[in-house]
């Protein structure tokens, strides 16, 4: 459920109308529900209520200050994909004990910040990475609480730039090489071996992959029990899906808990969970305004002043995202056409060969599910300022990112001579 709806045939954003948004703050804006962000997260945490568990919201799925600002202050702890997050989550007041720090890739200096920030568990991707955070524990003079990224080898059934867990993806430790690590680990003299972390994907819409990867973690993890290795903490990652078409459901939040709670009867585990889309996903909306409707031979393209920069989705998954027409009118035709950016690559569209209003020229548009992986994703292709980021608290609303200014963009550019310029040494 979210607070974006029709009424007297405008859409509002709980209580401010997007029209009057876009009058002040121009177009293309990003536009969050802080009602919608705060019922999601309580939705989830009352799925998980029965059972011991920390929400860690996935920050990369929106990280704008306020949004996490709001989340921390419903009890949100967060999950961590970057010595950015980190300072993001800081900047909230998030303690270090709400925090888990995922990503292959994580440099020595973002592990040296999570160490002194004492995050609750390092996600360790491979035996590498682990040796590396031994090394820097030991440095700093303490213990890394760990927790071992298994990859489980389990089809999410999700489009194939965001699956996670299967063995040709980069992620985790392949599921046979996990018992070895966690021997390995136990030797450590820095390492702390607290959990188990496993994510196998993003906008997943059945639970059977969730449940299975579950059970095959829980194998290990009695496996484990059994050479003396009790694990603390269960982190099953994010993923569950929302709904983006309304012609189909993914399951609600409290299917999900009851499907995995099942398996996990019987052992004493906290669980963690990751979710990000579901909270964030259906919580914003991009504005965007037609700048121009263009014939060309049998096609009709409405043109907006939104790009794939602004939402890059519809080009790298050719996901589906609503659009509706902010202000409504009754009788309207509809047509079949193609909702497009100004960027140049035929991959710049929101919408190919849909069904939608009759639109006009100058006309607001509101393009749904933005919410998440939306404003993170964006950049700045073909020198456009990012969109503006508001959002709403009953009938007010703050703009929380300023438009960018070509002065942003620009700044950090220089010709060369006036650039600082290094000599080709000598050969
Ligand atoms: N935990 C880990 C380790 C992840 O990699 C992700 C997402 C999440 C949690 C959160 O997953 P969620 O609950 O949001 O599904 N840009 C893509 C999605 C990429 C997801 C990456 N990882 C999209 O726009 O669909």
């Amino acid at each position: 459920m979210d607070h974006f709806h029709y009424l007297d045939d405008r859409i509002y954003c709980e209580e401010v109308a997007l029209d009057q948004i876009a009058e002040a703050v121009g177009t293309p804006f990003f536009c969050y529900s802080e009602k919608t962000l705060c019922h999601h997260l309580s939705v989830f945490q009352q799925a998980f209520a029965k059972t011991a568990h920390l929400i860690c919201y996935s920050v990369k799925a929106n990280s704008n200050l306020a949004v996490l600002d709001v989340l921390a202050r419903n009890g949100a702890g967060f999950d961590i994909v970057s010595g950015g997050e980190l300072e993001r989550v800081r900047r909230v007041g998030c303690p270090g004990n709400k925090i888990v720090f995922s990503g292959v890739g994580k440099t020595r200096e973002e592990i040296r910040q999570a160490l002194d920030h004492g995050v609750l568990m390092f996600n360790v991707e491979s035996r590498s990475e682990l040796y590396r955070i031994d090394t820097l524990a030991g440095e700093s003079g303490v213990k890394a609480p760990v927790a071992l990224r298994i990859n489980p080898d389990v089809d999410p059934k999700t489009h194939p730039h965001i699956s996670t867990g299967l063995k040709r993806n980069k992620f985790g430790i392949p599921y046979h090489n996990a018992l070895d690590l966690y021997r390995d680990a136990r030797r450590l003299p820095h390492i702390q071996l607290v959990g188990l972390d496993c994510h196998i994907g993003s906008q997943l819409t059945i639970l059977s992959p969730f449940v299975d990867a579950l059970k095959r973690v829980l194998t290990l993890v009695s496996t484990l029990k059994r050479e003396g290795i009790d694990l603390q903490y269960l982190d099953l990652g994010g993923g569950l899906g929302i709904p983006y078409d309304q012609s189909h459901a993914p399951p609600l939040p409290d299917h999900y808990a009851s499907a995995l709670l099942k398996e996990l009867e019987g052992f004493d585990l906290t669980l963690i969970l990751e979710p990000g889309r579901v909270i964030a996903g259906n919580a914003g909306v991009l504005v965007t305004r037609v700048e121009y409707i263009k014939d060309n031979e049998d096609k009709r393209f409405v043109i907006t002043d939104a790009g794939m920069n602004d939402l890059m989705r519809p080009a790298l998954y050719d996901a589906y995202h609503g659009i509706q027409p902010v202000v409504r009118r009754f009788g309207r035709e509809e047509e079949m056409v193609d909702v497009v950016g100004p960027i140049c690559e035929s991959g710049d569209f929101f919408a190919r060969d849909r069904l939608l209003p009759a639109f006009a020229e100058g006309e607001l548009l509101a393009i749904r599910s933005a919410g998440a992986y939306g404003f993170v994703m964006s950049g700045n292709y073909n020198t456009r300022p990012r969109a503006a980021e508001v959002m709403v608290r009953g009938n007010r609303y703050a703009i929380i990112r300023r438009r960018e200014t070509l002065d942003d963009l620009l700044r950090s550019e220089s010709l060369f001579d006036k650039g600082q310029s290094w000599p080709q040494p000598d050969v």
